[in-house]
């Protein structure tokens, strides 16, 4: 379905906190390996918040940048809406998102967090574009943001390896499908009855609701790896191949592939299964992890900065995380400029 209106990217930046930590800082604390977490996630390094930040910070350092990009770009008009996609908010209530807009000048806009783990950007452009054909703004301010750290049990080697923390923002305005920037037709899933392959299981109502306190390690992050992987591979295949059939692609014709940075592992299943050759995937796994929501916009400001995306690219995006949920979409890239 199509609306006059699209949502068209223009403005993107994004923000990752200064600490970096290498695999043989994690290894000097858990049972691992630069050599295991190399070979079986493709990760070097990653940043995390210090003590005493939080989603909220990374999230207006992210979009302070996309903002000033959007400014650069072409005008300075003012932006309707705030929309932050995240797993981490700042606190179980209220939402982050209106404490961002407010931290950034914004004033009393419409603003709410998406939560949808890893697929959080996904949702997110698809909830900024419904603003948009809606005509409840003109403008909306998409954030991802995730502080993982805050949640990842520093004790478990499975998980404290791959999940990092940062922030990736776009500026969407309204506009028409058929301009540069104009976000493709979306393709969005889930799939609930497998909501416990990645979880957090204590702090919210179920387990408040009950007259037992949760175990300490209930309040932290955990996913089941291998399952995860089988599907994060099938359903972000799908949903590529979907996305590209719906925007008229062949995905031969894809210029660049854009997957949420899981695994390089599962980035190379799923590009051979698309036959998508290594020259048409970006990726910035080994330096980042896996920021979750973040991931796919902090690539694309990234890969926009370095030049290794260009106007005129027919880019493919896809993301997959807990819920389980999934998401593919398809953009042409515009000029932007990058801070
Ligand atoms: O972003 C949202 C979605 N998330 C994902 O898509 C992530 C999906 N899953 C994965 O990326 C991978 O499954 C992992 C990276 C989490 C794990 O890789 P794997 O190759 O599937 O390993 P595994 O879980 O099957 O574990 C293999 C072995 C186990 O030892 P045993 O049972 O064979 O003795 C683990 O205990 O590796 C062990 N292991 C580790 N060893 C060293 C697990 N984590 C580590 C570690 N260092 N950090």
């Amino acid at each position: 379905m199509s609306t006059g209106r699209a949502a068209v990217v223009t403005g993107i930046g994004s923000y990752v906190p200064p600490h970096v930590v290498t695999n043989d800082d994690l290894a000097a604390r858990l049972d691992t390996s630069d050599a295991w977490i190399r070979s079986r996630t493709g990760i070097a390094e990653r940043n995390f918040i210090s003590p005493g930040t939080s989603t909220g910070d990374l999230a207006v350092e992210a979009g302070l940048r996309a903002l000033k990009s959007a400014c650069d770009q072409q005008d300075g008009a003012e932006v309707g809406a705030v929309v932050l996609a995240t797993t981490t908010p700042d606190q179980p209530c209220p939402a982050t998102a209106p404490q961002v807009a407010a931290r950034l000048g914004l004033g009393q806009v419409p603003a709410f967090d998406v939560a949808a783990v890893c697929s959080g950007f996904l949702y997110g452009l698809a909830s900024a574009a419904g603003l948009i054909a809606a005509g409840i703004t003109d403008r909306v301010l998409l954030i991802a943001a995730d502080a993982f750290t805050t949640i990842i049990n520093p004790e478990d080697r499975t998980t404290a390896v791959i999940f990092a923390d940062g922030a990736g923002a776009v500026v969407l305005r309204a506009g028409s499908a058929a301009e540069p920037g104009a976000i493709g037709p979306l393709v969005l899933g889930s799939d609930g009855e497998l909501s416990h392959l990645i979880e957090v299981p204590a702090g919210g109502s179920r387990q408040r609701s009950t007259d037992r306190p949760a175990a300490p390690e209930d309040h932290y992050f955990r996913m089941l790896g291998r399952d995860t992987y089988r599907h994060a591979v099938e359903h972000m295949t799908a949903a590529s191949t979907e996305a590209a059939e719906r925007a008229g692609w062949r995905l031969d014709e894809v210029d660049r592939f854009v997957a949420h940075q899981a695994n390089a592992r599962i980035l190379e299943a799923v590009s051979d299964r698309l036959g998508i050759p290594a020259e048409r995937q970006l990726s910035n796994i080994a330096r980042v992890g896996n920021t979750g929501a973040a991931s796919i916009p902090l690539l694309l400001a990234e890969a926009t900065a370095e030049g290794r995306l260009a106007a005129g690219h027919r880019v493919l995006l896809t993301a997959f995380g807990g819920g389980l949920s999934w998401g593919a979409a398809s953009v042409i890239w515009p000029e932007l400029q990058t801070i």
